[in-house]
């Protein structure tokens, strides 16, 4: 295989600014065709990054063989059904988050990657950002102690999506913020703690800031596996937050670090310290460095033939956590997160 011969899903932000951005003079990968169901904002994208063929019907572009791979950036609703068509036409996938509407829809997609044998790689993109990194290398070393306390912070600032919107839409979302923003906190804990269980989750949501009918604010606790507790917090509208998107940190026995701005404390020869290492000045609060190598990351396991993480199990274990969290949420009582 020359380059990898890539198809978009989806003609909205995701991948206007950051997938084809990405993509650009890449050198191991071409994107070679585009598919939406609204002509218009896909023959706007194909003139923008030079896509040379165009697609209304997504069967048609599953069926086509010149592409090895798609991205997924459609709304929620279509992750599963989309992602599935294409595995099943024997493309690899790049699919957004959260994967699914729900668990049972994520186990689907899991399995027909497996049936496939094609890649499955789920789009947690804070996996891939340097200070995150850093953060994990860190609690990895031993340097904090026993982990005790992790906290991650999912929140959009003064915005968020617009009312009458599919991200606001039941149906075609599947949650609110927590399932939008949320989720990202989800799995960089999980991340953090270096792919650590999920036990049991206990979070409040509720509608504070528009007339929609999905969560702008929520709140939940996950206990890992281990007894290290996890605190996260997402939101859309909101006007002030400890931290943004990606802000998280994590408490040990013997010190304590946190990213975005990155800080270390901890004793250093018996010397109580604190110290800000220096990370790559970032652009703008969702930085495309993260999203390249995301992308790098998932062309590399195709190439290569290696298993891409986060995979359809990590996308899976974020949409245990949603779904108890929402369970949790309503019914006002812990929820088994489905691990014993
Ligand atoms: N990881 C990240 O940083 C990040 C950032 C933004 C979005 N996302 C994810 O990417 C996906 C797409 O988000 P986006 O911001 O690009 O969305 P968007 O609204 O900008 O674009 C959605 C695209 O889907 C098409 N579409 C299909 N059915 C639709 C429907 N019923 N209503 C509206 N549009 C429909 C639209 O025409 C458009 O091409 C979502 O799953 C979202 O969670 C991820």
């Amino acid at each position: 295989m020359n380059k990898l011969r890539i198809g978009i899903l989806g003609t909205g932000v995701i991948n206007r600014d950051f997938h084809l951005v990405t993509l650009r003079n890449h050198p191991q990968a071409e994107v070679v065709a585009a598919a939406n169901h609204r002509p218009e904002s896909l023959k706007r994208l194909a003139a923008d990054f030079n896509i040379p063929k165009t697609y209304t019907n997504f069967a048609e572009m599953a069926a086509d063989p010149d592409i090895d791979a798609v991205i997924n950036g459609l709304p929620n609703y279509l992750h599963a059904p989309v992602t599935i068509q294409m595995l099943e036409a024997g493309k690899h996938v790049l699919c957004e988050k959260p994967m699914a509407l729900n668990v049972a829809e994520g186990e689907q997609l899991i399995a027909a990657a497996q049936r496939a044998k094609r890649k499955l790689m789920i789009a947690h993109m804070w996996r891939f950002d340097r200070e995150i990194v850093w953060l994990r290398d860190v609690m990895a070393s031993g340097q904090l102690g026993r982990i005790f306390k992790v906290k991650s912070h999912a929140i959009w600032l003064f915005d968020g999506p617009r009312p009458g919107s599919w991200f606001v839409t039941p149906e075609f979302a599947g949650g609110g913020a927590l399932a939008d923003m949320g989720i990202h906190s989800i799995d960089t804990l999980r991340f953090i703690l270096g792919g650590a269980r999920p036990v049991k989750v206990f979070a409040h949501a509720g509608t504070f800031f528009r007339d929609i009918p999905l969560d702008d604010t929520a709140t939940a606790m996950i206990e890992f596996e281990g007894g290290v507790t996890g605190l996260i917090e997402a939101g859309w509208y909101h006007l002030y937050a400890d931290g943004l998107e990606g802000y998280t940190q994590a408490y040990g026995t013997k010190g304590y670090a946190r990213v975005l701005p990155a800080q270390l404390q901890t004793s250093i020869e018996g010397i109580w310290s604190v110290t800000q290492p220096e990370m790559p000045k970032r652009q703008q609060q969702c930085d495309l460095p993260m999203y390249q190598a995301q992308m790098d990351h998932f062309i590399d396991c195709i190439l290569n033939d290696k298993e891409p993480s986060p995979g359809g199990e990590d996308g899976l274990w974020a949409m245990r956590v949603l779904e108890a969290a929402y369970r949790s949420a309503k019914t006002g009582e812990a929820v088994d997160v489905g691990w014993k």
